[in-house]
């Protein structure tokens, strides 16, 4: 017999805007929204801060995911909540230059726009953090991109679940999504320690230890304690998050002495699972990977690059000259900032370029002519050689430069 889902209160709000009182796409949201708490066990649903929506390239959801986006639109004029949207399929102003078809530029567009006519702001990246959307400890959010979603918890202690690309649409049209999972206390109390006694000296060391807890973590909340890079937090907290976003579906995660809500090793629970990484060979050597061989791309900026990023890649390319295409991946707001500051410049020069309102793991890359990258994202590395069919390499961002001057990794 099926089980009886829990009742799930709804205010004078949510009724009516389940009665049609914001035209058939807000009922349709409505509807989403409710259902997908009631199968969480949610209690209640609550208001959100912002939502971020993901899945918006054209090569992954084509004409039926755009005919989705057009019944959710319907009668929608507004959203709930402030909205972003993840990185598409094409940088729309550098398309013709990297060989993009016109018939899939177009398909991209016409999603971008569908998303813009509801309001969301088109900011095509997955770190609304640096697009002007960082949100205050404790707020709630819907946002579905997975390193997004492990950084906003993590690094800054705001409360969003790894919604699905629907759930967020459906939250940024209500501003409203399910008190369930981490945005409640009990989901972020750490569920595996780890020690790690690796030395942690890049982000793509943090990915590489990412990639050894994600698996392990499997969707809990790890506790680290350890050493991250001094002067690099930041970066090696993305990277770690995203890391194991990838591999373990893991949305929080805690590190000691660090994130806001980490713990004193004292205050961990002492019967709690408890790991030690000595070792982050096995980070590196994640399937489906190449060891060595031929380049011809190697795409920097998964998770899409911060400005000091940009400007540190600038300043070590200075006087050197790449031979394989080179992508520095960010948003279209930070590359004018990068522009600005000359760093743009000085990448071109070393033959690299900063690509915006796109992604190396949902760009078609085949199409455009690449079929070997080498990344020093994890995330990336688990993802590319699944997704788009490409040998892969991934080693630290230096490792990955002196791939792209000499065409080989
Ligand atoms: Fe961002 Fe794409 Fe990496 S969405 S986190 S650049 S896989």
């Amino acid at each position: 017999m099926a089980e009886e889902l829990e009742p799930l209160p709804l205010d004078d709000e949510d009724e009516a805007l389940l009665a049609g009182a914001r035209g058939p796409g807000a009922a349709r949201a409505m509807e989403i929204v409710a259902a997908l708490a009631r199968v969480q066990g949610a209690k209640r649903l609550v208001r959100i801060a912002s939502a971020h929506v993901s899945g918006v390239s054209y090569r992954n959801i084509g004409e039926p995911g755009l005919h989705f986006l057009k019944t959710l639109a319907q009668g929608v004029e507004g959203l709930a909540a402030p909205a972003t949207i993840n990185p598409g399929g094409v940088d729309f102003e550098a398309w013709r230059e990297l060989g993009a078809d016109p018939a899939f530029v177009d398909g991209q567009r016409r999603i971008v726009d569908v998303l813009a006519s509801m309001g969301f702001d088109p900011i095509l990246s997955c770190a609304p953090y640096h697009c002007g959307y960082a949100p205050a400890r404790g707020e709630v959010l819907a946002w579905a991109e997975s390193s997004a979603v492990s950084f906003a918890n993590s690094a800054l202690g705001a409360r969003t679940q790894r919604e699905g690309g629907p759930a967020a649409l459906a939250a940024a049209i209500t501003g409203k999504t399910a008190a369930a999972g981490v945005v409640l206390d009990a989901g972020r109390r750490p569920t595996l320690a780890v020690d790690v006694e690796a030395a942690i000296r890049t982000a793509a060391d943090a990915g590489a230890l990412g990639a050894i807890v994600g698996p392990r973590a499997a969707g809990g909340v790890p506790h680290f304690r350890g050493v991250l890079p001094p002067g690099q937090e930041t970066e090696a907290l993305r990277a770690l998050g995203a890391s194991m976003a990838a591999s373990g579906s893991v949305a929080l995660f805690h590190f000691d002495g660090v994130t806001p809500e980490a713990m004193d090793a004292l205050e961990l629970d002492p019967t709690l699972a408890r790991i030690v990484v000595d070792d982050l060979a096995a980070g590196y050597a994640l399937p489906g990977l190449k060891r060595s061989g031929p380049v011809d791309l190697v795409a920097l900026g998964c998770p899409h690059a911060s400005l000091d990023e940009i400007g540190e890649i600038a300043a070590t390319l200075a006087g050197r000259r790449m031979k394989s295409a080179l992508w520095l991946m960010t948003s279209r707001s930070v590359a004018k900032r990068a522009e600005a500051e000359g760093f743009g410049e000085a990448i071109r020069k070393a033959g690299g370029r900063i690509v915006c309102d796109t992604c190396i793991v949902v760009a078609p890359l085949e199409a455009l002519g690449f079929h070997a990258v080498a990344t020093d994202s994890a995330k990336a590395a688990t993802y590319l050689p699944s997704h788009q069919h490409v040998e892969t390499f991934f080693g630290n961002r230096e490792t990955c430069l002196r791939a792209a001057e000499r065409s080989f990794f």
